[in-house]
């Protein structure tokens, strides 16, 4: 499946291969990426096959430098006021996917390249990655759910710092505050992340759905409740005959 103009999109071994696909651009994500990310975060959620997904950028310099300059900040009030809520119902759909997500970023992580890899669940940088928040330099805040999902993960400090100075961080400091998970050559990205994705794949589909939803539901949850949720998944996986 390839009908898309900024994105790439294959599926094997019940391994989603999603790509950013503008590297002349850096794969800066514009109005085109939004539609077609949308139509892809679709088709992964609502096809069993797909029991992983992997999300990376092509070309040498960037995973994403961001929204799309040219486009993001010169469009008028009523079109941005659509476009907000079109923008928010991608990061919805990203954040409630039941199949875990592989984020593999290189190169330029910024703006919306770090809420991108924040909507997926496990973060993989090779060491030339740099990441930064430029929209509040911009005049602008973040629109691909960042003000939420960054503060969650690394904690409130470290992400206002880096949202409010616009200072870029390498890849051993985003490991050291918790924003990617593994720092890998830039030569091993992907076969690291492939490598993830297939011991996930070789796990059973529906416990793997549903420890991901367990554990995400919960982070929003009181304990107490979490508990809730996590006994009645753990209920529902039995009575599925696991
Ligand atoms: N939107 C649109 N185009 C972008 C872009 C963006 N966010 N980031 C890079 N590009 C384009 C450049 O305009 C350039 O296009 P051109 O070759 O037609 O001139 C091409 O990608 C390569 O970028 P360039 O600036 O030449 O690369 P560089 O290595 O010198 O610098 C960056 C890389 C990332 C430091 C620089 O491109 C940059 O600051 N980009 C903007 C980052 C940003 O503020 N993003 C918005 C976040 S909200």
């Amino acid at each position: 499946m390839n009908a898309f103009n900024t994105i790439t999109y294959e599926k094997e071994s019940g391994i989603a291969l999603v790509t950013l696909n503008r590297p002349e651009q850096l794969n800066a994500f514009n109005i085109g990426m939004r539609d077609d990310l949308f139509d892809i975060l679709q088709a992964i959620r609502d096809d069993d096959e797909v029991k992983v997904g992997i999300l990376k950028g092509a070309g040498v310099k960037a995973f994403c430098a961001g929204a799309d300059l040219s486009e993001f900040l010169s469009a008028p009030p009523p079109v941005a006021a659509r476009r907000v809520r079109r923008q928010r119902d991608v990061w919805e759909l990203f954040l409630s996917l039941p199949q875990p997500m592989i984020a593999a970023v290189h190169g330029y992580v910024l703006g919306s390249g770090i809420e991108m890899a924040l909507c997926c669940d496990i973060r993989l940088a090779s060491d030339d990655a740099r990441f930064g928040l430029p929209e509040v330099a911009l005049g602008i805040i973040p629109a691909a759910g960042g003000t939420q999902t960054l503060p969650r993960l690394i904690g409130r400090s470290k992400a206002l710092e880096l949202l409010l100075t616009n200072e870029w961080i390498d890849a051993a400091e985003a490991h050291g505050i918790g924003l990617v998970n593994r720092v890998v050559s830039r030569e091993k990205l992907y076969d690291e992340a492939r490598q993830l994705a297939e011991k996930i794949a070789s796990h059973d589909p529906m416990a793997v759905r549903y420890a991901k939803q367990a554990m995400v539901q919960g982070l929003d949850l009181t304990l107490a409740q979490g508990l809730e949720v996590e006994k009645r998944l753990a209920a529902q996986l039995k009575a599925k005959g696991k």
